[in-house]
């Protein structure tokens, strides 16, 4: 299961250490109040720089000489812990002093012991471990001056509690003392690496843009949903205290509701030392919210407050503007979505008690991720934890980091396997390679990519897959999952869409992975292995003709995923793609412009509409604003990605809270199709990582115009057009390096600079305009 060779870079970085990793005695176990240790050294001078190179196990906050180090929040981060733990570099020069010196940190549960998984399904405690515990070593003027050791003191802090689905128990009357010692535990150093992922860091604080009373309490409406935490100001006596509980969504008549956290309680309490103002953030949690609810009790008063998100990915690499404001907030929400989901691991959700990495909904956004944000270097950090949570036979996980496979549990099964998550480990190198033309992760993670394809044919008939219908069998699929079956609102004379079959839906990620792994072996330089894998995706691609097209070209379940995943795929035979592309028109005007896809069928959607060059009934579909679509949920006020195009009733209803998430990225997809198609800035295998770009902006006219900016990795790049009656100005901004060309196509009147072309464009650095008229 753990590769070490497959994680050459990471395990090279590794460096040799003299301190140990120490638990603090003053420890009671998960759930009880959070514990630090504290060393002391002493200093003759003060030397011009000093260094910090720490890590945990749990998270840690670190002070030196009571002045916080960093600004990191949520270290060391979170990987499989079991195969590499993250540590920290920090510059503590300026914090070190002549004569005593003391680093003390603060110690929380956080993933690695606090309740992972959600609680009617047996919630995991102790994940990796019982015991927290601290390594760390300054370094000054080339020499340690302390190490973590067994002579470290240990004590109890105020935070009386913590945990990454509970949030925060803090009573601040407790001056934390050092009480007890510590006991050196045993650990292999070699799992710890840099820290693969940027920081989690906070962004700008949000203020409250409404308030009001709700009972005894005061709601705080922060006007946009984040993951991250709520800092407030409080002053009192002692022994008053504040209840901040926190919500994504309220119900009708702005009715308290955060049931969808299900057994996550997601709060921060706080009581009061009284001593003049006090300021407190949660340190070792986070939560998904847009609303809070503070309570006092006793006497006090919260004479400040402020929402605060967090990010791995704080800063935005694109954006996309256009003229319909509904798109523009839609394209915003996914933003936000990828922000507060891209805490160290790309999650499904920040709120309940799930949060965790599900390979699906990584896969479908990954094209996206790379364009709002740069994504590089945690979706990298991502495939290895994926990697070493790889079973023995090939299956990739559901989730990773995986807390299941630590803790089997017997009649479970293996939660591993399912097509269109595995597919992960395939398809998120392939962006990264795409995007930053990165073809050191296609060689990590080749190994794997094979492995994952052994198991694919393992599941199929060599090679149709007819997966295993039981949640935990080998061969169990999510298929299309959450694709709309019934339309809501539908009459009782109109009868239910049309949805996937898991056995196609298998097949065509069977044949989607073994495509692509055949086109990155020919990469790599693997010409065997390519003829193969060739070879074997045609032999896929011919059994799914004979056992899901017809010789009329319609395609397996009549549904729109079938149609928009074997189409885009080009797993249809050139004989029936035009009758294929008919009944496509066909069934998605059937829904008038209604989705009816699921997660993996959602963000093919579009993208095969417009290549079959369908742009008006794309156009529709993206514009449609009843459920199900993109701008319902817009409409209905959402500021993130929902999870289910239902979430919440046209009457203000919300769907049952026992799975329903108001911060899923993973429909936030169709962004992808902004950028790549409405923009036009196709990125090209040929010419990897912005060196060339196929230029082909769908033209939606509804939208009057559209401008997508992205920072690419050889600098910006822009395109924009507008709509004057037919004809089309397309101004395109190429950076050095980038060579782009633009193909007639069916478009008419094409002039370059104004001057009337014919045949393809090639272009270099710089801005240019293009006109062409539109039929
Ligand atoms: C998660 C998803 C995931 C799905 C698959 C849900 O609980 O939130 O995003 O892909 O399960 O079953």
């Amino acid at each position: 299961m753990k590769d070490s060779a497959t994680q050459p870079q990471a395990r090279a970085d590794a460096r040799a250490w003299i301190g140990t990793m120490i638990a603090p005695l003053s420890d009671g176990g998960v759930g009880t109040p959070a514990s630090f240790v504290a060393g002391e050294f002493t200093l003759d001078t003060v030397p011009a720089e000093g260094r910090l190179r720490i890590s945990a196990q749990g998270l840690y906050r670190a002070f030196l000489n009571g002045e916080r180090v960093g600004t990191d929040l949520l270290t060391p981060g979170w990987t499989c812990y079991d195969d590499r733990i993250a540590f920290q570099d920090h510059a503590v020069g300026h914090l070190l002093r002549p004569g005593a010196n003391r680093l003390e940190i603060w110690l929380g549960d956080g993933w690695w012991r606090s309740q992972m998984m959600w609680g009617h399904e047996r919630p995991i405690l102790n994940c990796w471990g019982d015991r927290i515990g601290a390594i760390a070593e300054i370094e000054a003027a080339g020499e340690v001056v302390l190490r973590t050791d067994d002579t470290w003191r240990s004590g109890l802090l105020p935070i009386r509690r913590s945990g990454i689905y509970y949030g925060e128990s803090v009573d601040a009357r407790v001056d934390p003392q050092a009480t007890h010692g510590v006991e050196a535990l045993p650990f292999d150093t070699g799992l710890l690496v840099p820290h693969e992922a940027p920081a989690v860091r906070e962004l700008p604080a949000l203020a409250a843009v409404d308030r009001w009373e709700d009972g005894g309490a005061t709601v705080h409406d922060f006007g946009q949903n984040v993951g991250g935490f709520v800092r407030f100001t409080v002053e009192g006596e002692a022994g008053a205290q504040v209840l901040v509980e926190h919500s994504e969504q309220l119900g009708p008549n702005r009715q308290w509701d955060n049931a969808n956290y299900r057994s996550a309680r997601g709060a921060v309490d706080y009581v009061l030392k009284g001593d003049g103002p006090e300021t407190y953030a949660p340190m070792f949690t986070f939560m998904g919210y847009r609303y809070a609810k503070v309570t006092v009790t006793g006497n006090a008063r919260v004479t400040a407050i402020e929402s605060v998100p967090i990010s791995s990915v704080p800063e935005q690499a694109g954006t996309f503007e256009c003229g319909h404001p509904l798109v523009n907030r839609l394209v915003l929400n996914t933003v936000w979505s990828q922000r507060a989901n891209f805490i160290e691991v790309p999650t499904d959700c920040p709120q309940r008690d799930e949060r965790l990495g599900w390979t699906g909904d990584a896969q479908v956004f990954a094209g996206t991720a790379c364009w709002l944000a740069d994504s590089h270097a945690i979706l990298r950090k991502y495939l290895r934890d994926v990697m070493a949570d790889q079973r023995p036979d090939g299956g990739i996980p559901h989730f990773s980091p995986d807390p299941t496979r630590l803790h089997p549990v017997p009649g479970r099964g293996d939660w591993a396997g399912s097509t269109g998550w595995g597919d992960a480990i395939v398809i998120i190198p392939w962006q990264l390679y795409l995007h930053y033309g990165d073809a050191d992760v296609l060689r990590e993670c080749f190994g794997a990519m094979r492995k994952w394809l052994d198991y694919l044919w393992s599941i199929s008939d060599g090679p149709v897959i007819t997966p295993n219908p039981v949640w935990g069998g080998k061969g169990f699929t999510f298929g299309d999952w959450l694709q709309p079956q019934a339309q809501p609102g539908q009459k009782d004379n109109q009868k239910a869409a049309n949805t996937i079959g898991d056995d196609a839906a298998a097949t065509i990620y069977h044949f989607i992975s073994t495509d692509l792994v055949a086109r990155i072996a020919r990469l790599l330089g693997e010409e065997a292995e390519a003829e193969r894998l060739a070879a074997c995706a045609g032999a896929i691609k011919a059994a799914f003709a004979r056992e899901f097209i017809t010789p009329a070209g319609r395609i397996a379940y009549g549904d729109q995923t079938s149609y928009a995943l074997s189409l885009l795929h080009d797993l249809v035979p050139e004989a029936h793609r035009e009758d294929a592309a008919r009944h496509f028109r066909r069934v998605v005007e059937e829904t008038d412009g209604r989705i009816g896809t699921g997660f993996i069928g959602t963000p093919a959607l579009l993208p095969a509409l417009t290549k079959c060059g369908m742009h008006d009934l794309a156009g529709k579909v993206f514009l449609n604003e009843r459920i199900p679509g993109w701008l319902y949920q817009v409409r209905m006020g959402a500021t993130t990605i929902w999870e289910r195009w239902d979430a919440i009733a046209p009457d203000g209803t919300l769907f049952n809270p026992g799975m329903n998430s108001y911060n899923h990225y993973a429909y936030g997809a169709v962004c992808q199709w902004l950028f790549e198609g409405v923009a036009g800035l196709r990125r090209s295998e040929d010419g990897p990582g912005f060196a060339r770009l196929e230029l082909d902006p769908v033209v939606i006219p509804a939208l009057g115009h559209a401008a997508a900016r992205h920072q690419s990795p050889r600098g910006e790049v822009a395109a924009e057009w507008r709509l004057d009656g037919r004809r089309v100005a397309y101004r395109v901004t190429l950076p050095e390096g980038c060579e782009a060309v633009f193909e007639p196509r069916g478009r008419g009147q094409v002039t370059l600079g104004g001057v009337a072309r014919t045949g393809p464009l090639t272009l270099g650095p710089g801005t240019h305009e293009i006109g062409f008229t539109i039929s």
